[in-house]
């Protein structure tokens, strides 16, 4: 068991460099100032920025994006690399533990950074617990399968319980204060404040307290809840796919582990007669790396499968979820 304080590593960055935004050409104290107001940073974010977007946030032209942006990339040599580096890059990227050892066979030693992982499951499920307990084994030492950082946890249905982080965080073996003051904490009340957490407040908090997984539990409620029938169905695809997008260039600036919930909802099927599927339709489909659903089983148990991913096989595994968090069936 450890007992360990995090030392909170300043403004560490993927790549482990210190460059600094004032580093880009054609970026001055004054445009640095102005791009760190509107969240950008870093010069990873700015680089995978798409212009269009740098130059409605910021106010700039685009062509004038498009070269801060290029500088950005050239800066951090992002150009094409043998694929035996890529394997090496990613290689010496850790990957996180959920504290369950079928749970992280499941996901190929667990939880990958820099892509995002749904936990997709009916209520009850066990998704809210999940998510409580990632919350603390982020912040384990890497020997233990944690990441030594903190967490943003953003909680759109009011579910967060410090009474669950304080149990699952003795279990690990660690001071529960401590637990609790390394999670950054927020309920986003509207889809509109969940994506500005996301844009305008996450990306300072990842570089000054060394967050190194994000949860947003659940990423469909408030967009399902505003967004009603048909005829919003668009906008409301559109938006949350921009929030994803959000969260992907977060997860890949600064080589985090993104973890998002899901609901289910009811699938009429011709043949097989109501089925139920992952809500948030193709747009979720497309940008969760790791599909996961997870369902209650016989005697209390847990099933976790894994739905989508584009290297593990479809598997299944089981856990229970007690007072002191996920653990192994034995
Ligand atoms: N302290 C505890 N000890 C044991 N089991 C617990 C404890 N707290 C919660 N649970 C179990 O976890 C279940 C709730 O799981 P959770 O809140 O993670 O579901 P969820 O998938 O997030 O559901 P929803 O979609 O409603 O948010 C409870 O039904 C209960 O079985
Ligand atoms: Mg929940």
């Amino acid at each position: 068991m450890e007992n360990k304080t995090i030392n909170k590593i300043k403004n560490s960055n993927a790549g482990g460099k210190c460059i600094d935004l004032e580093d880009v050409k054609g970026i001055g104290p004054v445009l640095a100032r102005k791009l760190r107001e509107a969240g950008i940073t870093s010069v990873r974010t700015l680089a995978l920025m798409p212009p269009r977007e740098l130059a409605r946030i910021t106010g700039l032209g685009e062509s004038r994006a498009a070269l801060l942006s290029a500088s950005a990339r050239s800066l951090l040599k992002m150009s094409l690399i043998p694929a035996k580096k890529y394997k090496e890059l990613k290689a010496s990227m850790s990957k996180l533990t959920t504290g369950c050892k079928a749970l992280d066979r499941l996901l190929g030693g667990g939880l990958e950074p820099q892509v995002i992982t749904e936990f997709v499951g009916p209520y009850g499920s066990g998704k809210t617990q999940l998510c409580h307990q990632l919350a603390v084994t982020a912040q384990l030492p890497k020997r233990s399968g944690g990441l030594e950082g903190a967490v943003i946890y953003i909680d759109t249905e009011n579910m967060f319980s410090y009474e669950r982080i304080e149990a699952i965080a003795k279990r690990f073996g660690l001071n529960p204060d401590t637990a609790l003051e390394n999670i950054f904490y927020t309920h986003a009340v509207n889809s509109d404040h969940q994506m500005k957490i996301v844009k305008e407040e996450a990306p300072t908090v990842i570089e000054e307290e060394n967050v190194r997984l994000l949860i947003v539990d659940s990423l469909i409620n408030h967009f399902r809840a505003e967004y009603l029938g048909r005829e919003n169905l668009a906008v409301r695809q559109q938006k949350l796919n921009e929030h994803l997008h959000d969260l992907i260039r977060l997860a890949e600036a600064y080589n985090l582990v993104v973890v998002v919930t899901n609901h289910v909802i009811a699938s009429p099927d011709m043949m097989f007669g109501p089925t139920e599927k992952p809500a948030g339709g193709h747009v979720v489909a497309h940008m969760c790396g790791y599909r996961i659903w997870i369902r209650r089983a016989s005697g209390g148990k847990r099933k976790a499968m894994v739905i989508d991913s584009p290297k593990l096989p479809e598997s299944e595994c089981e856990f229970l979820i007690t007072d002191q968090g996920i653990i192994d069936v034995t």
